[in-house]
């Protein structure tokens, strides 16, 4: 035991093994298994694919999270650009109390919180992170509008989530960026003797769909259709229409979830503020995203590699990149979704 404990000390916090709870283990047990990148054994549930820690998290929200009429719940696949969602959604919500431009409020006595701590802590995930370890985390110190995250496909969301009138804002991205992202992310998660998984063969499981949260295109799907059938319940958006039209998606973001800019913001630059403080370069130059640590344990900046579009042209081969636009526009070609 000791030998054990010993071992799992060197493994970093994020990566160790969940204690399940008795109800949650039986039932994964009858579950399809595979390895994603070693140590990370992933099953299949609902039709997705899920690291064991995250299915304990899906489970126990499924079981006790209770959704209030006014949350706001941002999911994505993982590299979606979870990390500017969440800066953005967060300054949106709180910028009558946190002003995005320090240099207009020098009497505000307090940084903005986005510059002292990565978003990930400041909008925590339902499904890896909340719900994990404790069946009913203590959700009292969330001020209404309570605003989580999810990496949750959308079969699979807490029944009262889908029942309730919160609001769900989904972000996706081109697969073959969002691929690249995970590589390189997942090789700097992975501790340092340990040699991530070829590019060939991660391509092929993500192909195949056995990535995390995948299929990538069954995900995109399931929030795609229910953004057509109640657009006031799911707004969707793609990392690219982020970057290419900041200003409106904003505007539409803001109005989606209840906190429209005035006209008076509108020519107060606030807008432009916003997208200032949750760019990528300043977010990433900040001191917490350099060398700071999220309270689960991962390093801050490895949120924050290249944050362009067309990465995934230069990493992937020609065959690769044919592969993926030939299966993405058999999937979501006829469905409109468009990077
Ligand atoms: P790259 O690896 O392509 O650079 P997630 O937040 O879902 O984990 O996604 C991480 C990806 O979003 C990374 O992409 C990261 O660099 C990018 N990213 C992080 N913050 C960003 C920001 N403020 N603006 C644009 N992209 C950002």
């Amino acid at each position: 035991m000791a030998a054990e404990n010993s071992q799992n000390s060197n493994v970093p916090k994020y990566l160790r093994k969940v204690e399940l709870t008795q109800e949650n283990k039986q039932l994964i047990a009858t579950l399809p298994c595979d390895t994603f990148w070693q140590p990370l054994t992933i099953h299949q549930y609902n039709g997705f694919w899920h690291t064991t820690k995250q299915l304990q998290g899906i489970l126990n929200s499924q079981k006790h999270f209770i959704a209030r009429d006014s949350d706001i719940i941002i999911v994505t696949l993982p590299k979606s650009g979870t990390t500017w969602l969440k800066a953005l959604a967060y300054a949106i919500l709180n910028r009558k109390i946190h002003y995005p431009n320090p240099n207009l409020h020098k009497n505000q006595c307090h940084p903005h919180p986005l510059v002292t701590a990565n978003p990930h802590d400041l909008v925590p995930f339902l499904d890896i992170n909340l719900y994990i370890h404790k069946n009913i985390p203590d959700l009292c110190s969330f001020p209404s509008p309570r605003l989580f995250a999810s990496h949750m496909p959308y079969i699979s969301l807490p029944e009262s989530v889908k029942q309730s009138t919160c609001k769900i804002v989904y972000l996706c991205r081109n697969p073959k960026d969002m691929f690249t992202s995970l590589w390189h992310f997942i090789r700097k998660l992975l501790p340092q003797a340990q040699e991530p998984r070829s590019v060939e063969e991660s391509f092929e499981r993500f192909c195949e769909g056995r990535s995390a949260c995948g299929p990538f295109w069954d995900h995109i799907l399931g929030y795609h259709k229910q953004s057509l059938e109640r657009p006031n319940k799911v707004m969707f958006l793609t990392y690219e229409e982020l970057k290419s039209e900041p200003v409106r998606v904003l505007k539409d973001l803001a109005e989606f979830i209840g906190h429209g800019f005035t006209e008076e913001e509108e020519s107060g630059n606030v807008i432009n503020d916003i997208m200032k403080l949750c760019s990528f370069e300043n977010l990433s130059n900040l001191e917490v995203n350099k060398t700071g640590k999220l309270l689960t344990g991962e390093e801050n900046n490895i949120y924050f590699r290249r944050g362009d579009i067309g990465d995934g042209e230069n990493f992937l081969t020609f065959d690769m990149i044919e592969k993926l636009n030939a299966i993405t526009q058999e999937k979501l070609g006829l469905h409109g979704v468009n990077f």
